[in-house]
């Protein structure tokens, strides 16, 4: 299968185009190739963005980008085999995870429908003050105009969704760049969406390198937003580079999660099994710190180690698997170097801490130090630390001592202490009684530090890529 890139409805995979191919993370064998965008192309799609704002989408009205949005959601549930299917193969996502990543997709494809539907403004009461007698005052939303959407290869599909569906929502174009480990599932949601009836020109698809098509889109005067999942260095070159636009950014973080004596230790083993090594941690609320009370150290770290060394590593296509390979052997090797220098470092390897290939085993540390790469950066990768603490005054500290704050988990029956461990914590969303890894896609999600800028979540992504537009009237014959 050779793609390229669909610009105003038409596909570029001319011969003659730089390619590189797309590889299953697994078994290495090549599942398509890419025919690359230049930085032609990416002022194409532009200009096609651009066009098409201004000529039609503007003048699209909400109940017919609903109806689209819905139509895409059906599709994507008649076609979820073909794209669980892409996910295994071109993310080396596990099978059960690949399904659940479509079913959460199509989730995101109705609340963008639905919400598309109430886009409200507002009344402003214009005689709060003594000059604004008869006058009437009124908030509209407006659509941006073009939307650079550039996303991971974490969750491809889903995490696109996170940005197309709430832009159609609002009735703004885009130019979407993929990553390229993972462009097969986001060339199929632009024709997928082509056959929900969305017009050429509205989501035009770029496959290129950062260098090429993601610098000058950020670049672009033509563009009025950009809405990016990724890497925190990256994440601070685009809002460095990207002028006045509006930027939303959702970057790394080593997310802690607290148990606290009261906790329900079966409940939160069983949950941070999967809550730090699904999709190989790959994932930027991946359980990495998990902070317990001392009191229940010993009996916790035992169960935790029995349940992890449960986990079925083999070949993401099989329904047995829960850990697959990472996205490529130069990852598995960085995060088994960590492992390494945290070990030469004092720390204890409880499980895990082999690499294979791509596939890293499940991994759990103690004795850890906190200037550790484990602990300090994000580890994006199956690895966990495991560590005791005395008070609530201290474990608060030790969570918020991170350059990062995206989400935190807190498990404990005392309620009090929930919400006020939860008030305290630096954070963009706390989970009380869940895994930080938890995220459900109609709550508002995004960091604060270096975590990001900004909120997706359908409704909260809508709002940051919609315009608030005052119109006043002055009612004629009074003053
Ligand atoms: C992410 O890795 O930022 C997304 C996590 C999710 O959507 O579950």
């Amino acid at each position: 299968m050779r793609i390229g890139s669909i610009i105003n409805g038409q596909e570029r995979n001319e011969d003659d185009r730089e390619s590189l191919a797309v590889l299953n993370p697994y078994n290495h064998e090549e599942i398509g190739m890419l025919a690359l965008a230049t930085q032609d192309d990416l002022n194409d799609a532009v200009e096609s963005a651009f066009r098409t704002y201004h000529d039609s989408m503007k003048g699209m009205s909400a109940h017919q980008r609903g109806e689209i949005l819905r139509n895409a959601a059906d599709l994507l549930v008649e076609q979820k085999d073909e794209f669980t299917s892409i996910l295994v193969q071109e993310a080396g996502k596990p099978l059960k995870y690949s399904k659940g990543e479509v079913d959460r997709a199509i989730q995101v494809l109705r609340f963008a429908s639905e919400l598309a539907k109430n886009i409200y403004g507002e009344l402003i009461p214009m005689d709060a003050a003594p000059r604004g007698q008869n006058r009437m005052g009124m908030v509209t939303r407006k659509p941006l105009g073009v939307v650079g959407a550039i996303t991971p290869f974490n969750f491809p599909l889903n995490l696109s969704l996170h940005k197309l569906a709430p832009a159609i929502a609002a009735g703004n174009t885009i130019v979407f760049k993929p990553a390229e480990k993972t462009p097969i599932s986001a060339y199929k949601l632009v024709k997928l969406f082509e056959q929900a009836g969305l017009p050429n020109g509205v989501l035009n698809l770029v496959i290129g390198t950062g260098k090429e098509v993601g610098e000058p889109l950020v670049q672009h005067d033509k563009v009025n937003k950009i809405t990016f999942t990724g890497s925190v260095p990256v994440g601070k070159n685009i809002r460095a580079s990207a002028g006045l636009k509006k930027v939303t950014l959702e970057l790394g973080s080593n997310s802690p999660n607290i148990l606290f004596e009261d906790a329900n230790v079966e409940d939160a083993v069983e949950k941070l099994t999967t809550g730090a090594f699904a999709f190989s941690g790959q994932v930027c609320i991946s359980a990495q710190r998990i902070y317990v009370h001392q009191t229940i150290y010993e009996d916790f770290l035992k169960k935790y180690k029995e349940s992890t060394n449960k986990l079925t590593i083999g070949d993401p296509a099989s329904e047995e698997t829960d850990i697959g390979p990472m996205i490529n052997e130069d990852e598995a090797k960085r995060a088994k170097e960590w492992i390494d220098d945290a070990v030469e470092n004092g720390a204890t390897l409880q499980s895990g801490g082999e690499r294979s290939g791509t596939i890293l085993e499940p991994t759990i540390l103690t004795d850890v130090k906190k200037n550790m790469k484990v602990i300090a950066q994000e580890v994006f990768a199956p690895i966990v630390s495991v560590m005791p603490f005395e008070t609530e005054e201290e474990v608060v500290k030790r969570s918020n001592d991170s350059i990062y704050g995206l989400q935190a988990g807190v498990f404990t029956k005392d309620i009090d202490r929930a919400f006020r461990v939860a008030n305290q914590l630096e954070m963009g969303g706390v989970w009380i009684n869940e895994i930080s890894t938890y995220r459900q896609d109609n709550h508002p999600y995004g960091g604060v530090k270096q975590s990001g800028l900004g909120k997706e979540g359908v409704k909260y992504a809508i709002d940051d890529m919609t315009e608030m537009k005052f119109i006043g009237v002055k009612l004629q014959g009074k003053e």
